[in-house]
């Protein structure tokens, strides 16, 4: 069936937008990340439903990856044909992020930061989406053994050369981050965002990201706002069976979802539902409550999980004392 957008998706239905650090693009404040549920192992009618629900909300800014899905690039492919078949009219109206890394194919250039690897990957990528570009295109992790000016130069380029709009960095250490942002700057296409892990039970960006892209003016969007699905009440009695947690190819490991976090979790829902929020509500919220932090990318498995998160901006105030208990609870203050 064909797909029509809703025609409130910019008002009355819409998330809302927050500008992306000092730049002029504005972010939704809820993203859609295709790290999972997107690939060829996922149901590919509920992953559909999902971007037109996405949409219909407001939601501009889908996160992708080479390596997302399961096959590796299946998650692009698939979202390609989703773009052709149901959004082709609507290019103009979508912010659409892809990253080189990690992992990708065989041999010395399939990973890590080289030139060769980056811009071989864009390619891959455009053309696995159906794209002439992409607006966002990141380095998805530091690396160690390739000089900084040449992973910044293969993004740079890629900017230059129209096939990505902005260039951004993902989970860089901070001295890193600087650096980067530093060369990036000096090749005239300055650094749009950083991209890292932030949630309740993980803060570290606080203490060292946060300070600097707030002193830099670069945006920041927060990827796993709800620990992959921890921070919400999925895993109150057990690990269901259709659970990231339950999958063979799921981030989530079984091992990490520790009685003493289950305590912590249980904690943190009835907290929420003394807010009349969802716990997976709170968690976002908590995220979003930083005015650093520009947008949040969530994942969801389901059209339901996406809309119970979208409702999270129906109550983004905390007091400071409600922030303090949240910390305590979390053991993250
Ligand atoms: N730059 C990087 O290195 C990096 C790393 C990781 C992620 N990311 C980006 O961030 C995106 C989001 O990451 P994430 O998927 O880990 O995010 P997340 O929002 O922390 O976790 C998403 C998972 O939580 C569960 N969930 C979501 N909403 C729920 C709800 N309302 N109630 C119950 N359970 C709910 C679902 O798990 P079930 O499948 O179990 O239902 C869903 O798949 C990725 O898609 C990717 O774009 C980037």
């Amino acid at each position: 069936m064909k797909y029509i957008p809703s025609p409130d998706r910019y008002t009355t239905k819409s998330v809302g937008y927050n500008y992306c650090g000092k730049s002029g693009l504005k972010l939704p404040k809820i993203s859609l990340g295709l790290w999972h549920n997107f690939g060829d192992i996922s149901d590919q009618d509920e992953a559909r439903k999902m971007l037109h629900t996405a949409f219909d909300n407001g939601i501009t800014h889908f996160d992708l990856a080479n390596n997302y899905g399961t096959p590796f690039g299946s998650a692009e492919t698939n979202f390609g044909k989703f773009l052709k078949s149901d959004f082709a009219s609507y290019r103009d109206e979508l912010i659409i992020s892809t990253k080189a890394g990690y992992f990708m194919w065989d041999g010395p250039y399939g990973n890590w930061g080289s030139r060769k690897y980056l811009i071989a990957s864009l390619h891959q990528s455009l053309k696995r989406m159906g794209l002439d570009y992409v607006d966002i295109f990141y380095s998805h992790r530091y690396d160690p053994n390739t000089p900084l000016e040449e992973t910044m130069g293969a993004l740079s380029d890629m900017v230059k050369q129209g096939k990505a709009l902005y260039a951004g960095i993902s989970r860089y250490p901070s001295e890193k981050a600087r650096e980067a942002f530093r060369i990036l700057n000096a090749n005239g296409t300055p650094c749009l965002i950083h991209q890292d892990k932030y949630n309740l039970f993980s803060r570290d960006v606080e203490q060292s990201i946060f300070p600097l892209v707030e002193e830099q003016g670069i945006g920041l969007i927060a990827f796993s706002p709800l620990a992959q699905g921890l921070l919400t009440d999925k895993y109150l009695e057990g690990i269901p069976k259709n659970s990231r947690a339950a999958q063979k190819t799921g981030f989530l490991l079984k091992n990490q979802i520790t009685p003493q976090i289950i305590e912590k979790v249980k904690k943190l829902n009835d907290f929420a539902k003394k807010r009349k929020q969802s716990l997976a509500q709170m968690a976002l919220a908590w995220c979003l409550r930083d005015s650093r932090v520009n947008s949040v990318i969530i994942g969801a498995s389901s059209v339901e999980q996406l809309k119970d998160n979208i409702n999270a901006l129906e109550n983004l105030d905390f007091t400071d004392e409600e922030l303090w208990l949240i910390g305590e609870i979390a053991g993250s203050n």
